[in-house]
C-alpha cells in the first residue's frame, strides 16, 4: 500500500508555527526554572529596638545613626547590629524577640566572636554575603536576627570587629550596596578604632 503523502504549505507553515510556539514554551519553562523564585520583601517578625553602647561619645553616635539611616532608607536591610572590642556596639532595627516580652534578644557579643561565622569573616577579611540566608548553616550563631531574616551581610570591621546587617529580601542587596556596604565599613573600622582604643582597657574577669 503506497500512502501519498503531501502536505500543503498552509499546513506547512502551521507546523513551523507550532513549533516556534512549543520552543516558546520551553524556553519559557527553563526561564521560570531559573528564576528566583521569591524576590518579594518578607516583613521581619520581631521588635524594633536601638540599642546603642552607652559609652559612645556624641559624634560617634551619631556617625552610627546616620549609618543606619542611610541602610534602611536604599537597601533592604531592616536589622543593623555591631560588635567591636566584644562589645556591642548597636543593635537597631527589628531584632528576633527575647523570652522576655517586647524585648530585643540581647547581642552576645563575645560568643558571636567567638563563633565561626565572625572567624570566617576575620580570616578572609572580606564581607560575606549569604544571600538566602535559609541555606546558611551558621545562622543559628545569628540568633538576634528575626528568624525570617532573608537576606544577611556579615562586614568586617578591620580586625577588631563585625557589621552584620540582614535584610528582607532573598539577593536583596545589590552589587552596589555591597560595595557601599565595604566602604561604611571601612569608615567604621577607622572611627571605632580610633574611640575603642582611647577608652580605659576593659576590667578583666
Ligand atoms: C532559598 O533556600 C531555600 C532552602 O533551600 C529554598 O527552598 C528556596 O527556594 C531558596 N530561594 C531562592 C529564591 O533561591
Amino acid at each position: 500500500m503506497i500512502v501519498v503523502f503531501s502536505i500543503s504549505s498552509q499546513s506547512r507553515a502551521d507546523l513551523l508555527t507550532l513549533g516556534l510556539a512549543v520552543t516558546n514554551v520551553l524556553t519559557g519553562l527553563v526561564w521560570i526554572s531559573i528564576r528566583p523564585k521569591s524576590i518579594t520583601p518578607v516583613e521581619p517578625q520581631g521588635v524594633e529596638c536601638q540599642v546603642i553602647y552607652s559609652h559612645l561619645p556624641e559624634s560617634v553616635v551619631s556617625e552610627i545613626l546616620w549609618v543606619w539611616e542611610s541602610l534602611s532608607a536604599v537597601t533592604c536591610c531592616k536589622s543593623l547590629v555591631i560588635v567591636y572590642d566584644c562589645q556591642c556596639i548597636v543593635q537597631i532595627g527589628v531584632a528576633a524577640k527575647s523570652l522576655n516580652i517586647g524585648e530585643p534578644f540581647a547581642v552576645d557579643a563575645a560568643k558571636l566572636m567567638q563563633g565561626s561565622v565572625y572567624q570566617g569573616v576575620l580570616k578572609s577579611g572580606a564581607q560575606s554575603y549569604l544571600a538566602n540566608l535559609s541555606l546558611y548553616p551558621g545562622r543559628s550563631e545569628l540568633p538576634f536576627l528575626p528568624s525570617n531574616t532573608q537576606a544577611v551581610i556579615l562586614q568586617p570591621l578591620g580586625d577588631r570587629g563585625i557589621a552584620v546587617l540582614g535584610g528582607d529580601t532573598i539577593r536583596g542587596f545589590t552589587t552596589s550596596d555591597q560595595t557601599w556596604i565595604t566602604y561604611i565599613g571601612e569608615k567604621l573600622d577607622a572611627t571605632l578604632a580610633k574611640y575603642m582604643s582611647s577608652m580605659p582597657s576593659v576590667v578583666q574577669e
